[in-house]
């Protein structure tokens, strides 16, 4: 073997190596030749999904900040910055994932891609707005999902949000009322009317899965927290824009929950 060759097998060797401590992955992640998680249970994943609603998000994201809530291996964050948004962060809550994250970003040599430990509910401590925010497959992991929405909404989505979810139940979108009355008996029996189904122990193995919302409730949570929904590329997937918060003439109806640390 030529000497060139031999450091080649040794670089790959080495990336290998760092693959195989930080897995497993749950991002696919093809890092110069070497794939993070070939034997993915739901295939080359996120690619496949990813190839499925790529074209309904801009094209060329120049001069654009991204947020990328949920990182994980950063599959998305990096995607946002080969169109070459100006500044990409991706915040995560698990340490190994941003570790793979960094891992991935540095192998790509997309250097400038940031990552950091941080809860989707700490996003006020940010203090920053974003032009794109994605949160894609955190909203059923969380307790306090609507909670986790109006924080996006108030304080870092400033125009589009890439938003998606694990999805169960009827796929029909009932037409709701503006109101029932408190003797209408079957509204909520209704298949397309907006439900979350409470996960009490475990779902897919992963007791980190909590509501599993019907496609009506996706919408309707959406909307609820002031994103109006633009398009609908693929399913369980959602392209919006931060639009006006329902009932907000009332008062604060939607995070009423401190900006930790932010300026907000
Ligand atoms: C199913 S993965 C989705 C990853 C990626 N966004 C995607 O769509 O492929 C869920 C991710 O959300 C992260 N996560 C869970 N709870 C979180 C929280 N409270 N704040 C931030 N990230 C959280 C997990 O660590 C995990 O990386």
């Amino acid at each position: 073997m030529s000497e060139p060759q031999q450091r080649d097998t040794m670089a790959e060797d080495a990336l290998q190596a760092r693959i195989d401590t930080l897995a497993p992955w749950f991002h696919n992640i093809n890092l110069g030749g070497i794939w993070t998680a070939p034997d993915h249970f739901l295939g080359d994943y996120p690619g496949r999904k990813f190839e499925r609603f790529a074209h309904a998000l801009p094209a060329d994201l120049t001069g654009k900040s991204v947020l990328d809530i949920g990182c994980n291996a950063g599959f998305y964050s990096i995607e946002m910055k080969r169109r070459g948004a100006a500044r990409v962060l991706g915040i995560d809550w698990d340490d190994r994932y941003l570790a793979q994250a960094r891992l991935a970003a540095e192998a790509l040599a997309f250097d400038d891609v940031e990552f950091a430990k941080l809860s989707v509910y700490d996003v006020g401590s940010l203090g920053e707005q974003f032009d794109v925010v994605i949160f894609m497959g955190v909203l059923y992991h969380l307790r306090h999902p609507l909670l986790a929405l109006d924080l996006i909404r108030e304080h870092v989505a400033r125009d589009m949000l890439i938003f998606q979810s694990l999805t169960r139940g009827a796929k029909a979108v009932a037409e709701i009322a503006d109101d029932y009355d408190f003797n209408e008996p079957d509204a909520f029996d209704e298949p397309g009317y907006p439900k979350l189904h409470f996960v009490e122990r475990e779902f897919a193995h992963d007791w980190t899965n909590w509501w599993v919302p019907n496609r009506a409730a996706n919408e309707a949570m959406l909307r609820a927290a002031g994103f109006t929904i633009e398009s609908g590329p693929h399913d369980e997937v959602y392209i919006c824009r931060a639009g006006p918060v329902p009932f907000a003439d009332y008062g604060p109806v939607g995070a009423v929950y401190p900006a930790v640390g932010g300026s907000k």
